[in-house]
């Protein structure tokens, strides 16, 4: 993937331009300056990512090495701009910044920014930038994060974007702590190339999904199975991505068939929010739950994921069984979070010497 500049695109054509055909554009020499779409990421990208959270991980179990983090990025300010509901996203990003010694602000709500005054979201950001160096948003408007990226490259003090979920469109930070999670689950088994994974719920307005299933292109040899009703079914443009990468998929709605087929399955809540007339109420969603019964079915190697909140798609019951990882994939949000903005700010290579250095 060649690096392109956001300042030598007008606003217009980059608008057209499809989420792949941006991916260039958030990337400079090999690194993620903006972390936008989740296409822009490359095997070695993922890898560099993974192996540099391991690092912070274990660096950060000592108070001398959870202070040499700190002092990484000290005279650096972010912003956390959530205009949509978080819990886990938000605190994560909270925790990775003070893992790596930023400072954060935080608007979690439109109202009590100069937005109700008239003011535009572009100005509202543009603001916010002009106090910090790193801006993590969340807005329900798919692409807006990616026009926020370009507008704040075409300034004389170009700051860095992280989307932290759009819309119903991508959510590239879960997808990088997902393949975390599934790069750790399946160290001893030959890692992810090779794995079935099973996407379960409501695949269509779930955001996780989408980043997801674009990062296991980039392994070899995966198969995905996408479980759901119809109506809230895969969309086409990730088929025909995945018809033209030539992974292996299949579309069904026959959940149990699937379980002991998957070394991973990844729950999801039906994304209701997005209902403009209360629709998904009328669709039978528990065939896709996933039971205490469903246990014995599943491999003993396999994980069960989800990117949280959950409701009653997988049994409390299930958490205790060790297989079920959805509570360490909160966890490792915080250290590839941390990883990602430690590589944004270029200071991975002192991260990495100081772990060989004070790590056998
Ligand atoms: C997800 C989201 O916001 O898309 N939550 C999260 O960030 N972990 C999933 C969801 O809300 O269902």
């Amino acid at each position: 993937m060649s690096d392109k500049a956001l300042n030598q695109v007008s606003l217009d054509e980059f608008k057209r331009l499809s989420a792949g055909e941006k991916a260039p554009y958030f990337v400079e020499n090999g690194r993620s300056f903006h972390a936008l779409v989740a296409q822009q990421f490359s095997r070695p990208m993922l890898e560099d990512l993974c192996s540099l959270a391991t690092c912070v991980r274990r660096i950060a179990k000592t108070r001398e090495g959870s202070s040499f983090l700190q002092s990484r990025l000290f005279d650096k300010r972010a912003m956390l701009y959530f205009a949509q509901p978080s819990t886990r996203t938000f605190l994560s990003f909270d925790a990775a910044c003070q893992t790596v010694g930023l400072d954060c602000v935080n608007v979690r709500d439109s109202s009590t920014s100069s937005e109700v005054k008239g003011e535009s979201p572009e100005d509202t950001i543009r603001t916010f930038s002009s106090y910090t160096d790193l801006i993590v948003m969340r807005h329900p408007a798919g692409g807006f994060a990616e026009e926020i990226a370009w507008m704040l490259s075409n300034t004389s003090r170009p700051v860095p974007v992280i989307n932290a979920g759009s819309g119903k469109d991508q959510h590239p930070t879960q997808a990088l702590l997902d393949v975390y999670t599934l790069e750790r689950s399946f160290e001893n088994t030959g890692g992810i190339d090779g794995k079935t994974v099973a996407f379960v719920g409501d695949l269509k307005r779930g955001r996780t999904v989408r980043s997801l299933a674009w990062l296991l292109t980039k392994y070899n040899d995966v198969k995905i199975y996408f479980v759901a009703p119809p109506e809230l079914q895969i969309g086409e443009d990730i088929i025909a991505y995945l018809d033209g990468a030539k992974v292996s998929y299949e579309i069904t709605g026959d959940f149990e068939r699937v379980i002991p087929e998957v070394d991973a399955i990844y729950m999801t809540r039906i994304q209701d929010e997005w209902d403009i007339d209360n629709e998904s109420s009328l669709i039978d969603t528990s065939k896709f739950y996933f039971t205490k019964d469903h246990l014995s079915l599943l491999k003993e190697d396999a994980v069960i994921m989800h990117p949280l909140p959950r409701r009653k798609e997988i049994d409390v019951a299930v958490d205790r069984d060790p297989r079920a990882v959805y509570w360490r994939q909160v966890r490792n949000g915080m250290w590839i979070r941390s990883a990602l903005i430690l590589s944004i700010f270029g200071c991975d290579a002192k991260v990495r010497d100081y772990y060989k250095e004070h790590t056998s």
